[in-house]
């Protein structure tokens, strides 16, 4: 047997796919290889967890925690009745209301277009994700797709890059002063608090008042409700809460962001562009009736959502550390090892994909001249991977595929501008943004 190496025999920054860096006195492991990576976040929740930086970060700010910083039992319990609500038959259900928030934000863009105004592409699509998540996940219309300033989604947005700065300060000057943006940021977590208080007490209201919602709870908050009411659940209104601000938080930037990634490649990228409006305009023309049969069997809309987040993951990293001493790959890591794991790398490399820079949607579809193996495909992970993979991401794409068929079909779109007329420049803001994008539209006669 070839012995092991040690974290601290490994080479320096980019010695890809694996390599030490070492923060302050601190030596941690960067994993670029897929595969291992895969073994690593298959093996959770016992061999390893997230980075506890982040929800510390958000516990101290005052955020109640949900799914995503749970561990161990406690995950498993919130994960069981997480998924439930968002299994394929309850989005079902919930088409027609998510047609109801497509239609919002074409009532949005249709005077934007004939004014020939500038949209603010991503603060737009967030006000369309937080419509779509409070409806299906809290039985909530909040409509802020038709609300003025002064919405919750801009109060979440604060939220979000606060915790990624305080993440990477080197030292945690909030606690010793507060700047204007720390108020900023106090002020928004007390209204989002509030808010959130107001979904629970709602949902309490129409359990009190509805007694068969008990037996069959129509979405994730009433079914936490339930189960935080049952004796022993393990599960108490803070659970409850934290669930509304994480499913908030976690489906809000990624699915806004994808959207504007795919929006700006495809302007990108005239002929694929028009080969989506192709199939969208034929198959899909009318919004208002949008079914989820007619979302499915849109391959090629698929397709450019499967290649934007193979270049454009707005997760492109996980941070994660070891529970117990374990070995990756050919190298021993010590329990209490921090790891970063980079999730978009093999996804733009030979040999996985043939010209990786390029996006070339067609790649992922079945008939293509050179169909992606199945273990190309295994090189992109834009949910993640393992038990803790994203719950919302069938939703997520049902979201992107309907926002997207509703722009092809009703608008053409005549320029995707960036603050400097280049490509646009990504920007990590917990998320992987793309900075400034504009939209402007012609609407379709
Ligand atoms: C394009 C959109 C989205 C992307 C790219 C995305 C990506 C991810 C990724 C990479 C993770 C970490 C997975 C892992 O650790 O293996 C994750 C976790 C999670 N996502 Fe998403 N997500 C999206 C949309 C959503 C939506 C719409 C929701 C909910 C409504 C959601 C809720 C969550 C939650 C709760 C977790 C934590 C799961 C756990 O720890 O068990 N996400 N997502």
């Amino acid at each position: 047997m070839t012995s092991l190496r040690q974290i601290k025999d490994l080479p320096g920054p980019r010695g890809w796919p694996l390599f030490r860096i070492r923060l302050g006195r601190t030596l941690q492991l960067v994993i670029a290889d897929h595969e291992l990576l895969n073994t690593l976040m298959r093996d959770r929740p016992e061999g390893f967890r997230r980075s506890p930086f982040t929800s510390q970060i958000g516990a101290e700010m005052g955020l109640p925690q949900g799914l995503f910083s749970a561990e161990g039992e406690d995950w498993r319990n919130q994960r069981r009745r997480v998924m439930a609500s968002f299994a394929p038959g309850h989005v079902r259900a919930y088409v027609p209301s998510l047609v109801k928030v497509t239609l919002r934000l074409q009532g949005r863009w249709r005077p934007a277009a004939r004014e020939r105004r500038e949209i603010p592409l991503q603060a737009d699509l967030m006000r369309f994700t937080v419509d779509a998540i409070a409806g299906l996940a809290f039985g909530t219309d909040i409509n802020t797709l038709e609300a003025g300033e002064d919405v919750i989604q801009q109060r979440l947005d604060k939220v979000l890059p606060a915790i990624l700065r305080r993440v990477l300060s080197l030292l945690p000057t909030w606690r010793w002063f507060k700047s204007q943006a720390d108020r900023e940021l106090e002020r928004s977590v007390s209204v989002i608090s509030a808010t959130i208080g107001d979904f629970v007490a709602q949902a309490r209201q129409r359990l009190h008042d509805e007694s068969s919602l008990r037996e069959q709870p129509r979405n994730l908050l009433e079914a936490m409700i339930v189960a935080a009411d049952e004796p022993g659940s393990g599960l108490d209104d803070k659970h409850v809460a934290g669930n509304v601000l994480t499913m908030l938080l976690a489906g809000e930037d990624t699915t806004a962001n994808t959207l504007a990634w795919m929006i700006h490649l495809l302007h990108l990228y005239p002929a694929v562009l028009r080969r989506l409006q192709h199939e969208v305009r034929t198959l899909a023309p009318d919004p208002a009736v949008y079914t989820l049969e007619q979302m499915d069997a849109l391959p090629f809309l698929d397709a450019c959502a499967s290649e934007t987040m193979r270049l454009k993951p707005v997760a492109p990293f996980i941070a994660l550390k070891a529970l117990r001493d374990t070995v990756v790959g050919d190298v021993s890591v010590p329990q209490g090892t921090q790891v970063w794991g980079v999730l978009r790398r093999d996804s733009v490399s030979e040999p996985h994909f043939s010209r990786p820079a390029a996006f070339e949607p067609q790649r992922w579809l079945d008939d293509a001249p050179q169909p992606l193996s199945a273990a190309a495909k295994r090189a992109a992970m834009p949910f993640g991977s393992g038990p803790r993979m994203c719950p919302g991401r069938y939703l997520a794409l049902l979201e992107m595929k309907m926002a997207m068929a509703m722009l092809l079909a009703d608008f053409d779109i005549e320029a995707v501008d960036t603050p400097d007329g280049r490509p646009a420049q990504e920007r990590m803001a917990f998320t992987m943004n793309p900075v400034g994008l504009s939209l402007r539209l012609r609407e379709r006669s």
